[in-house]
């Protein structure tokens, strides 16, 4: 019998929090709801006039697609009207949406990049959504919304790729639903994913490689001395998505474009920690853990390794 999204957060929250009134899962629907708008677009991009630039450019100093401006507008309008909702923090978004509910109803604060890997949409590669959800502690929101990874309560992304895959955690295990077109739903497909120990991909973007810290280009030499290959799709929810299944170790180090990294801690680099630590992998910025570095801007960046256990544990900086 199939198992959908839906029924699956219902289970997890009646076995883990029997007092929870399903507003985490009236909160995932909204999520559900806006990936299944996104993917519908994505689908059809070619005919429907949704490819190329939006012409705009957003706080990140990136060319709007006109899929980026698409998703962040379907997210903000299925996340908008949930009454839970205290608070949302988009990539798109310079400021954070803060919505006033009373403190006892407007308890999550979602973060999320609406549109993952925008550089490959007009080539039709993988693509996704990240999200991070918090709990919205007692007093103004907008003091919360820094909150360190490890206080993240649930933490997923979709990737449209061949099919779309939903991948989330809520702290006991990681889980992936596969959208079945026939019915409309996010059905289970991967139970209790477990990122293999050791990898033999390595995946960076080596045309900078020049501007890395030494050690990077020193370490990739190890690794293909040890006969691994490579791959670099681009999109980090797709180069994650095949190192959470297959193994292997994702960079993304400091560059001179970037000496503080490109990827942003609290919409790409937090949520997929929280994953890939969920399923036995880890993730670091070099030295510390991702999920303890304390944000001091919703916007900032971080270099990320993420990967399996032992092929991120075998590099340092
Ligand atoms: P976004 O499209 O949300 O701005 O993210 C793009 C990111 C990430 O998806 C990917 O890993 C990285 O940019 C690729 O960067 P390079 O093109 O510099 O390799
Ligand atoms: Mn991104
Ligand atoms: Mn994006």
């Amino acid at each position: 019998m199939i198992v959908t999204v839906q029924q699956h957060i219902m289970f997890e929250q009646r076995r883990r929090h029997p007092e929870a009134r399903g507003r985490f899962s009236w909160l995932l629907s909204g999520l559900t709801l806006a990936a299944k708008m996104i993917e519908a677009k994505i689908r059809r991009a070619g005919i429907n006039d949704a490819l190329g630039s939006a012409g705009e450019t957003n706080v990140q100093g990136e060319t709007q697609q006109k899929l980026d401006v698409y998703a962040n507008q379907a997210l903000l309008h299925c996340l908008g009207v949930r009454d839970s909702v205290a608070a949302l923090v988009s990539e798109e978004n310079e400021e954070p949406l803060v919505f006033d509910p009373a403190p006892e109803t407007g308890e999550y604060i979602i973060v999320f990049d609406p549109l993952d890997g925008s550089s490959n949409i007009d080539v039709n590669v993988n693509v996704g959504t990240i999200f991070s959800i918090l709990r919205r502690p007692p007093g103004p929101v907008t003091n919360a919304i820094l909150q360190p990874g490890h206080q993240q309560i649930a933490a997923g992304y979709i990737l449209y790729g061949p099919s779309t895959v939903l991948v989330y955690t809520t702290g006991d295990g990681v889980f992936g639903f596969t959208l079945d077109p026939a019915i409309g739903a996010f059905v289970l497909s991967h139970n209790h994913i477990q990122l293999p120990h050791q990898g033999n991909l390595y995946s960076v973007n080596e045309a900078y490689a020049d501007t890395f810290p030494p050690a990077y280009s020193q370490h990739f030499a190890t690794l293909r001395s040890k006969g691994y290959s490579s791959r670099y799709i681009g999109s980090l929810v797709a180069d994650f998505h095949r190192t959470l299944l297959k193994g292997g170790i994702f960079f993304y180090p400091p560059t001179h474009a970037y000496p503080g990294g490109k990827l942003r801690l609290l919409y790409e680099a937090n949520p997929l920690a929280f994953i890939a630590e969920q399923a036995g992998g880890r993730a670091t910025n070099t030295n510390s853990r991702i999920l303890d570095i304390p944000p001091t801007d919703i916007h900032q960046r971080t270099p990320l390794i993420i990967g399996s256990l032992s092929d991120v544990t075998a590099f340092s900086c």
